[in-house]
């Protein structure tokens, strides 16, 4: 007897794009069921095909009326544990200061330092689960959450705890992200190789110690940390066995896919000047190509991530929110997808594949989650439309009817 059997289901169970019109495959299986037992997936198929009637088969069946089921949608790259907001920063730059402006004068990344070092970790907690919460409620079954808002080894552990606390509040995976090296902390002005190094031989190690991170991440960029520098932290995380993954190329290349692809980086993330050369060297690495359209549009960035040499050269393009308050104020990854189509002129199959198994691979998780597939995770959504097309069409988003995690639907 399995646990839950889902029936007049119509299934979209892998997503892939070719970039071409017509070129989608979704997996799809019409008229099909869906049992999960212990928190994985134990049939897929059409109904037709069921080995008996379903009273026979699982304890619980729910009829879903002819909607959809995809995997539930992952979201590999966040700084959901945040204090503060930064809306008139965000009016400051309409009126034409630039992101890096605002960074350079103490603002930006830094203004958010000051106040999630100023919240306490039970404030943070409570910011964070009404997050997680949305991304939930948007149909997200895992989650990258990163730190890089603390910048001093008390708030950084401060901040990991926090989000290391959430799935035990909030039903869903959570991969945490150790970004030490976010932005230089106002302590260490005019000595950034002493932070480099203090991250490197006391903040990583502690972290690492605590089991509080999942991989680690750096912002490689003018305003933030160069590529040497980069690299020394990816030797220290290395000594610790921790997976990579890089803030790339967002406002210039400094060869940051490359260098992402030559450590062997799970993903670049941002990308937009990415050359033709970092292309190929994460084609070889299997480096995933992050694409962040909710930064692209907040920014008003112009640079085009390079989609077509990623798809020449097989490079995996993955999704994210990226929700963070000074680029990416979002918690739709559906409306990621329509970013990503409307934007990037990725093709509906492509941002489905972006946000769940390419996602997955991202964080090194894409044989538990990512596929409707038996012997999976049985993290999926249920939704209400016409087929997965669906998805990336609503501008502002479509939220599931019901999300199941790991064999059990939400109470809605
Ligand atoms: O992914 N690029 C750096 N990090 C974030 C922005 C963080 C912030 O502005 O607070 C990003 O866009
Ligand atoms: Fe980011």
């Amino acid at each position: 007897m399995w646990d839950r059997l889902w029936v007049n289901v119509h299934l979209a169970t892998d997503a892939r794009g070719t970039g071409q019109p017509g070129g989608d495959d979704f997996g799809i299986i019409l008229n099909g069921a869906i049992a999960a037992h212990g928190g994985r997936i134990a049939w897929v198929g059409s109904q037709a095909d069921l080995p008996g009637a379903p009273e026979a088969l699982a304890r619980e069946v729910t009829s879903c009326d002819g909607r959809w089921m995809t995997p539930g949608l992952v979201d590999p790259h966040t700084h959901l544990v945040f204090g503060g907001d930064r809306s008139a920063e965000f009016a400051e730059r309409l009126q034409g200061v630039s992101y890096q402006d605002i960074a350079c004068r103490g603002g930006g990344i830094l203004s958010t330092v000051r106040a999630t070092r100023a919240a306490s970790e039970e404030e943070l907690l409570h910011l964070t689960l009404k997050r997680a919460r949305r991304l939930v409620a948007n149909g997200v079954t895992t989650v990258e959450i990163k730190s890089g808002y603390g910048l001093t080894l008390e708030d950084e552990l401060k901040q990991l705890r926090v989000a290391r606390a959430v799935s035990r509040h909030v039903p869903l995976r959570v991969h945490t992200t150790f970004l030490g090296a976010h932005a230089l902390p106002p302590e260490f002005t005019g000595r950034q190789g002493d932070y480099v190094a203090h991250l490197c031989e006391t903040m990583l190690p502690a972290v690492a110690e605590a089991g509080l991170a999942d991989s680690v991440d750096a912002f490689c960029e003018t305003i933030a940390f160069q590529p040497a520098e980069v690299e020394r932290i990816f030797e220290a995380a290395r000594r610790w066995n921790l997976p990579l993954r890089l803030h790339a190329d967002q406002m210039s290349d400094l060869g940051g896919g490359h260098l992402a692809a030559r450590w062997g980086a799970l993903s670049a993330d941002h990308v937009e000047y990415a050359s033709e050369a970092s292309v190929r060297a994460m084609a070889e690495s299997g480096t995933v190509a992050m694409l962040l359209p909710g930064a692209f549009y907040f920014v008003r960035e112009h640079q085009q991530p390079p989609v077509a040499l990623f798809r020449e050269h097989g490079v995996p393009m993955g999704l994210a929110t990226d929700c963070n308050p000074g680029t990416s104020p979002i918690l739709t990854p559906t409306a990621v997808m329509n970013m990503a189509c409307t934007l990037f002129r990725l093709t509906p199959g492509e941002a489905l594949a972006g946000h769940t198994h390419i996602a997955a691979k991202a964080l090194g998780l894409d044989a538990l989650t990512g596929r409707l597939r038996p012997g999976m995770a049985a993290d999926m959504a249920l939704w209400d439309m016409s087929g997965p097309h669906e998805l990336s069409y609503w501008i502002g988003g479509l939220v599931p009817q019901t999300r199941i995690f790991g064999g059990m639907p939400d109470r809605n």
